[in-house]
């Protein structure tokens, strides 16, 4: 056991507030405080060799507590970030039993605004458990909860496999699976949780379980999409699929000046729905070497070069000249997207915050109107110049064909998610204001062309704000709720926009 931190941390008596997220549904007990002495209760006990403990102010604890937005962040006095399964059943069976509020963290890159009402609790880090065993013959990856989405691609790339992934490499990749997992492959493969055979859990009462088809099978169909409400996740099962081309994916990247933005807008509005081998991230963002506001387009097509060209004529066919045309292998088509960004998209650490929401209606008017507020919004706030609004164009074909009842993810008929990534210095309280009325206006605008009737959000990019239907579908509460009475009555798990254990 390694131990560090400030003497007077370890010695004072520390006051824990349990904030429980409330959403105008009664969950328990609105507020709660209790007080506990964490360090004699972590510290009084026999744990493997390399699991550590750190307090806050030290820098192991800062390395294992470090997130990716530093905004409505969780605080912690403590970190355990246990070696072995036995020492995270260890501390999560203490931290139930002396009421202490925790997060279990795989990759720190949830930013819904939720996860900040955890203060003072007790961070239990799962990064050291990070295992990853591919069976090639049966054809199954199994991973830990500290094994990032990127570091399966080069695995399971040279043994001649690939699997449907989210399109950015840092978050955990069972984080991302416990919310549905979106990407570019999703037209193809379906969402990642679409991909999972299996989960062993550990509960709020530290029973481990397998948790599959075969058994608790109500509770496999919730972790597809509520996962983060249950229990934390030690290992999950997945399907991969033998490459087919080789594994090759035909890329296109271009840079849309704002003067051709509008008629880019409508060619791609005249593709929906896209093939399901298409998909296309969109940017619009301000260029500092022309302080212009542009818009940067990355499409990538799942197949064959000529395929590949042939679905993507209407945009080869436009006078606007291509930054990047390329046949990648899976493996590398998310770090050479748009020359790299990916390692700056990635950064930890830094104030962002986020707008999403879905669609299932692409629309060239109003993208055209957003483009013209993002221009004023860049023009009137230098501040917020690193701001992005982001489009996924993700087809929906493998998806939708899933029986909407298999799991609990409820949007399979989205075709695209919207964020508005928003970046300005922590104190800029004019851009962040500027910002968040911004952010506000462009959903407004955008929800009212979706194709839905109100605002839906996928879970794993909801920004905190949203009625629970909104995030979870109404259709799927009832039974969300009452396997939460099951498994989580007490809502240990429940700072990711948690779900209410009784509905309505
Ligand atoms: C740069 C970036 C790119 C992204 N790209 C995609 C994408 O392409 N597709 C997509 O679907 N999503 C994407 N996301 C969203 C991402 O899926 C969510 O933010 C996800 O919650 C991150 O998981 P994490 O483990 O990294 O985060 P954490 O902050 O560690 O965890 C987030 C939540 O998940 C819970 N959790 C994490 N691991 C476990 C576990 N093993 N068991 C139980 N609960 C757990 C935590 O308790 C917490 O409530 C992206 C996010 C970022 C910041
Ligand atoms: C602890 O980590 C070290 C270095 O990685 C390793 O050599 C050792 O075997 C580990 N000990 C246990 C008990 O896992
Ligand atoms: C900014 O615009 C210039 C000129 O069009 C271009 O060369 C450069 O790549 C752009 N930068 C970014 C980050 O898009
Ligand atoms: C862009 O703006 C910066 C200052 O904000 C200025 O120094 C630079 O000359 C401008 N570049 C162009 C091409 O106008
Ligand atoms: C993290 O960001 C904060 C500002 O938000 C800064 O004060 C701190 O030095 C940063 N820490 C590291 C290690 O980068
Ligand atoms: C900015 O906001 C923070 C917190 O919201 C506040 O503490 C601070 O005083 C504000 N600064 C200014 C210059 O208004
Ligand atoms: C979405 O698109 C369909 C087909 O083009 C159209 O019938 C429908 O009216 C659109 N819905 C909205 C809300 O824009």
């Amino acid at each position: 056991m390694y131990a560090s931190g400030s003497l007077a941390v370890l010695t004072s008596t520390i006051w824990i507030a349990l904030l429980w997220c409330s959403y105008g549904v009664d969950i328990a007990a609105a507020t709660a405080a209790s007080s506990v002495d964490l360090a004699p209760i972590l510290t009084n006990q026999q744990w493997s060799s390399n699991t550590t403990i750190s307090f806050v102010g030290s820098p192991e604890f800062f390395s294992v507590t470090e997130r990716w937005t530093t905004f409505s962040a969780p605080t912690y006095v403590a970190a355990v970030s246990p070696d072995t399964e036995e020492d995270l059943i260890k501390v999560v069976k203490l931290a139930t039993s002396h009421k202490i509020p925790f997060l279990a963290t795989g990759g720190r890159h949830g930013y819904t605004t939720t996860l900040g009402n955890l203060q003072n609790g007790l961070a239990i880090d799962l990064s050291r458990l990070n295992s990853l065993a591919l069976d090639t013959t049966a054809q199954t990856l199994t991973v830990g909860p500290g094994v990032t989405v990127g570091e399966v691609f080069d695995p399971l790339y040279n043994a001649g496999f690939d699997i449907q992934t989210g399109s950015a490499p840092c978050p955990s990749l069972i984080g991302v699976t416990l919310g549905g997992g979106v990407g570019q492959y999703q037209g193809i493969y379906g969402l990642i949780a679409d991909a999972l055979i299996s989960v062993r859990m550990v509960t709020a009462n530290g029973e481990h379980i397998d948790v599959s088809r075969d058994s608790h099978p109500d509770l496999f169909w919730a972790v597809r999409g509520a996962g983060t409400n249950f229990g934390i996740v030690t290992s999950a099962t997945y399907k991969v699929h033998p490459l087919a081309d080789d594994g090759d994916v035909f890329v296109a990247e271009f840079l849309v000046a704002a003067e051709k933005s509008s008629e880019y807008f409508e060619t791609l509005e005249s593709m929906s729905p896209l093939p399901a081998g298409l998909s296309s991230i969109m940017l619009v963002n301000f260029n500092t070497t022309t302080n212009q506001t542009q818009v940067q387009v990355h499409w990538a097509y799942k197949g064959h070069e000529n395929e590949g060209r042939a679905a993507l004529a209407p945009i080869l066919d436009l006078d606007i000249e291509a930054t990047s045309i390329a046949v990648v292998p899976w493996n590398k088509l998310i770090g050479s997207a748009f020359g790299g960004v990916i390692d700056s998209i990635c950064r930890d650490n830094i104030t962002r915050d986020l707008y999403s929401w879905n669609m299932k209606n692409y629309s060239a008017s109003t993208y055209t109107t957003s483009f013209s507020k993002m221009d004023d919004y860049f023009a009137k706030h230098p501040g917020g110049r690193s701001s992005v609004l982001q489009f996924e164009f993700f087809p929906n074909q493998a998806m939708a064909a899933v029986p909407a009842d298999e799991t609990a993810f409820p949007w399979r008929d989205t075709t695209g998610y919207i964020n508005f990534n928003m970046l300005f210095d922590g104190g800029d309280n004019a851009t962040e204001a500027a910002s968040i009325a911004l952010g506000l206006e462009l959903r407004d605008d955008l929800v009212a062309t979706s194709g839905y009737p109100e605002l839906t959000v996928f879970i794993n990019y909801a920004h905190g704000d949203e009625k629970i239907e909104q995030i979870y579908g109404r259709e799927k509460l009832p039974r969300l709720a009452s396997l939460k009475n099951i498994w989580d009555p007490n809502h240990f798990f429940s700072y990711n926009n948690g779900l209410p254990n009784q509905y309505p």
